[in-house]
Parts: structure tokens; C-alpha cells; sequence
């Protein structure tokens, strides 16, 4: 029996990319799958999908940013479905662009929704994930939690405070012994979904494939892993760092085209 076999799980930003692709292969697997999205449509065209691959659906309309909502939404998802076991936080945005270039709402809505959305999620269902036999919460970060972004600079910090956020949630849940809740934190690159289209992906991080990474994160979760990164170069970066002068980790984040790569970003 599939691990994710009856298992009732959220995705925030399920309407399309990665979000909609685990929505359909966890169907797929078997799940119960909550398809949360901005618009009506795209929430219940996945929907479709995942009935279609074998699970079960639902399709809740839920805007991350209206942190105030969010409360009333989980009542909403207890009363309609009923509690969940995993929480899978995806839903993100990113503003590429010179950072002066780029509105001020731009810059703070990226944290609104990538970073304050994402800790509004996991404090809401937190009671969820405790009251289940085994709960999970899955934060989607990105690889660029871990270097600089030029162009890029608030959707990075954006990711690294997902990625503090949810190692130290990880952490503090060990330490209090809760042991039925894991935290996996995921830090792909950057992947075929549309989001980043223009980039000039760095060396040794070719563009993945949206198929790939779900399926890593999937595998990831069934283990129970605390970090899912790929390509497999990203978990060597703070290693990387940590050893070099930073003068010398600049020359390379310069000469692998890391700094430059989302200089012609033209993506969503
Ligand atoms: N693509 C990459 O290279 C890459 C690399 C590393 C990490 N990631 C992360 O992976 C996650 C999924 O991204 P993706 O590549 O699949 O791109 P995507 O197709 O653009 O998916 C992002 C989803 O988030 C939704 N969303 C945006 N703002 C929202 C809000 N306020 N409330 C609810 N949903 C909202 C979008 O819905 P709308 O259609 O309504 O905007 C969209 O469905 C993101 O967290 C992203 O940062 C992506």
C-alpha cells in the first residue's frame, strides 16, 4: 500500500506547476488531496485531475496573503473535509528586476505571501499535524535559501526565512518530543514551470524538470527526510561557503553565473 494511501493532504498554490503536479501524482497515490488555489478554475480543473488519476478531491479557493483569513478558512476546511495529516506549503511568487526598478508592494508582497503566508499556514494547522497519527509539514523553499540572488534579492530572503523558519520549527519540535509531526524543507533550483522563464540556469544546476522534482519531494516526504534539495550540488553549498573567504565564494557565484542567472529573468 502506497505510504500516502488515505492520507488527507493540503497544498497551498495547487492550481498549477509544482503544486498542481504533486496534487495529481498524490492522487495518484491514493490521497485525499485539498487543491487550494487564488481562482476557481485552476483549483478544480486539478481537482479533476487528481479524481481522474484515482484519488479523492477537493477544491478550496484560499488567498495565503489575507493572513487574516486564514483562520476561518481552516474552520472552513474542517467543516467541508476534515482534518489534515500533511500540510504541503508551495504557493509562491517572485518579482525578478533591478531592486529599485521593482514596486515596494512588489518586494513586500513576495514576503506577504512566500514567508508570512506560509507561517499563517503552519500556525493554523499545527493542531492538525499533532492530532494526526503521523502529520507532516512540507515548506517549499528554494535553493536560493542558501546563496544570494541579485535581481532576485526579496525572493531570496523571502526563501531564507522559510528555510530558519522551518528548520527551527523542526527543531523545537524534537526538543518538546513531539514526535508524530516531521518538518521537510524543500530547495530545488530552478525548474521548467514557467515561474522563472528567462533565467540562465548556473553550472552544475541545469533547469529540472517540474516531474523530477516532485517525484524527489514525494520520496522525500515518505521517508521522512528534514531536507529535499536538487540538484544534488545544492546540499554542498553551505559546505562550499563556510570554506571559502567570501571574496572567493563571490568570484565563484560570478564565474558559475549563479549571480548573474536571473538577470534576464522574465518569468510569472
Ligand atoms: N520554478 C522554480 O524554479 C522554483 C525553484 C525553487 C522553488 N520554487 C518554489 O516552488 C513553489 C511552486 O512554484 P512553481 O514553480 O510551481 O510556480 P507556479 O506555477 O507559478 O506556482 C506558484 C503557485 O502559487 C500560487 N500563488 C501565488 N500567490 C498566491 C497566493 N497569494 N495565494 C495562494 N496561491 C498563490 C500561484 O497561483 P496564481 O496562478 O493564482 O498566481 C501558483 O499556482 C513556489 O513556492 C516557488 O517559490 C520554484
Amino acid at each position: 500500500m502506497s505510504y500516502y494511501q488515505g492520507k488527507r493532504v493540503l497544498i497551498t498554490g495547487a492550481g498549477s506547476g509544482l503544486g498542481a503536479l504533486m496534487a495529481e501524482q498524490l492522487g495518484r497515490r491514493g490521497a485525499e488531496v485539498i487543491v487550494t488555489a487564488r481562482r476557481r478554475k485552476p483549483a478544480e480543473d486539478v481537482c479533476r485531475r487528481v479524481q481522474a488519476a484515482g484519488g479523492r478531491g477537493h477544491a478550496l479557493l484560499l488567498d495565503v496573503g489575507d493572513l487574516d483569513a486564514i483562520p476561518a478558512f481552516r474552520d472552513e476546511v474542517h467543516s467541508r473535509v476534515g482534518p489534515v495529516d500533511i500540510l504541503i506549503n508551495n504557493a509562491g511568487v517572485v518579482f525578478g528586476g533591478e531592486f529599485e526598478q521593482v514596486d515596494l508592494a512588489q518586494h513586500l508582497n513576495t514576503l506577504q505571501i512566500n514567508t508570512l503566508g506560509l507561517i499563517a499556514m503552519s500556525h493554523a494547522f499545527m493542531g492538525d499535524l499533532r492530532d494526526a497519527t503521523q502529520g507532516h509539514l512540507v515548506n517549499i523553499a528554494s535553493a536560493s535559501a542558501y546563496v544570494g540572488l541579485p535581481w532576485g534579492s526579496t525572493y531570496a530572503a523571502s526563501k531564507w526565512a522559510v528555510l530558519g523558519f522551518s528548520e527551527s520549527l523542526r527543531l523545537e519540535l524534537r526538543e518538546r518530543g513531539i514526535d508524530n509531526v516531521a518538518v521537510t524543507t524543500v530547495c530545488p533550483s530552478y525548474i521548467s514551470t514557467g515561474m522563472f522563464d528567462g533565467v540562465r540556469s548556473p553550472l552544475l544546476s541545469p533547469m529540472l524538470t517540474p516531474d523530477k522534482v516532485v517525484k524527489s519531494i514525494l520520496r522525500g516526504v515518505k521517508r521522512g527526510e528534514a531536507m529535499v534539495s536538487e540538484p544534488a550540488i545544492v546540499k554542498s553549498i553551505d559546505l562550499i561557503k563556510g570554506a571559502l573567504p567570501l571574496r572567493l565564494w563571490d568570484e565563484v557565484a560570478r564565474r558559475s553565473g549563479l549571480s548573474t542567472s536571473m538577470k534576464h529573468w522574465q518569468g510569472k
